[in-house]
Parts: C-alpha cells; structure tokens; sequence
C-alpha cells in the first residue's frame, strides 16, 4: 500500500548484530540535531503481539510456523495503526527498527514463500527507504555474544541467520539500500548519512518534513 503520506519511513533490516538499532539511534540524532521532526520506533513492539513474541525468544517450537507469523502480521498491524500511519500523516520522518522485510527474510527462512509474506503485509506502508545492513555472520554473531554479552536467542542460531542472511540478500525491492555493516560504527554512520541526506533534499515539498 502507498498512501498519500506526507513524512518519510526509512526502516533499518538485516541480520541480528549489524549494528542497525545503534545506527538508527545515531541517525535519529543527526537528524534531530539538524531540525527534522524524527519518530523512532521498533518491532517487534511492546504491545500486546509483540509481548507474545518475545516469549518465543527462549523456546520458538513452543508455537507453529503459521502461528509465529501471525503473530508478526498482528504486531505490525497494530503498529502501522497506532504508531506510523499516524506519525506520517503528521509529517514525520519514522525511523523504524525492523520492517515488513524482516518478516520475509526471517519466517521465509521458516518456510514460508516470499511472495506469500509479501501478501500477508499488503496492508503496511512501503517504505522510502529500507537500509540493509549487511556484515559476515560470524561478525554479527560475535557482536551478540560478545559486546553485548547475550546469548543467541531462538531467532539468532547461525543454521537460521545463514538462510536469513541470504533472503535478505535476493531481496531486489526498490526501496532497498545495501549498507556495508562490517566497519567501524563511524564508517557506517557515514555511509547512512551518505544514503539518507540526499533522499531529503530530493523529496523537494512533497513528502519532506520540513526542518523545525
Ligand atoms: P530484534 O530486532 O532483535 O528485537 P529486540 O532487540 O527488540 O528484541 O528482533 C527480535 C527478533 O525477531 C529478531 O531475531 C528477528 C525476529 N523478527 C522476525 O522473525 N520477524 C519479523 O517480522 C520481525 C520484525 C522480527
């Protein structure tokens, strides 16, 4: 669905431990220092969906394939209602942490078909920018287990993340922007800003919040 929104949804993907929540909330204070009227926000949510998903962290078998999904499409549902389509009418720049596009890479890793997801999530705004952060598993997974200090939870196992990580490869959406996740946190912010700065000059007066 593209609907005559005024702001703009940029929505960070990729694999766990690519840095992308620490990028969106460095993103998120350039832009405020910058002037533009910035929401960030996240799924899974807190809501009511998203508490149930986060049960599965420590045991996915608890709940079927179709049920785990049902419970994503639920959780964005509430979420496009509650939080986006309305930040967006309002003119904001929505910076999302996780997207329709991870529903296609992580429960199509769980074998679903792209295309099925994609049709499930007909009712979420497409995004203008989706930023896919990409950096090797075994750096993603050492960013978990070591500068964060967890452990992998039930979505995180590497046989899962290689199958994830190669979905979210042969994604060709146009709204999608490969980010080389691999370097330092500077580096990186770099090449996001280098994506994201253009995208608000070019919008010209029909979907850019103006500066406050
Ligand atoms: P994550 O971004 O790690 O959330 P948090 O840090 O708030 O716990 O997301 C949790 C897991 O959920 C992650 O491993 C990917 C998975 N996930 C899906 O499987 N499908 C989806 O549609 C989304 C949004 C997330």
């Amino acid at each position: 669905m593209k609907g005559p929104s005024k702001g703009l949804l940029i929505v960070f993907e990729g694999i766990d431990g690519t840095g992308k929540s620490t990028q969106l909330a460095l993103l998120a204070e350039e832009l405020s220092k910058r002037g533009y009227p910035v929401v960030t926000t996240r799924e899974p949510t807190s809501g009511r969906y998203g508490q149930e998903i986060r049960k599965l962290y420590l045991d996915r078998t608890s709940c079927s394939p179709a049920e785990e999904l049902r419970l994503f499409i639920e959780d964005r549902r509430q979420h496009v209602r509650e939080v986006l389509a309305p930040a967006l009418a309002n003119g904001k720049i929505v910076l999302c942490d996780r997207y329709f596009l991870s529903t296609v890479a992580y429960q199509g890793a769980n074998g679903f078909a792209v295309e099925e997801i994609l049709a499930q999530n007909s009712f979420a705004p497409e995004p203008d920018l989706a930023l896919l952060f990409q950096a090797p598993l075994a750096v993603g997974i050492s960013r978990i287990t070591g500068e964060r200090g967890d452990i992998l939870n039930d979505f995180e196992k590497a046989e899962t993340l290689a199958r994830v990580a190669e979905i979210f490869n042969s994604l060709t959406h146009p709204s999608i922007r490969k980010i080389d996740a691999a370097g330092p946190m500077a580096v990186v912010q770099e090449n996001v800003l280098s994506v994201v700065l253009p995208l608000l000059t070019t919008c010209g007066g029909q979907c850019l919040p103006e500066p406050v």
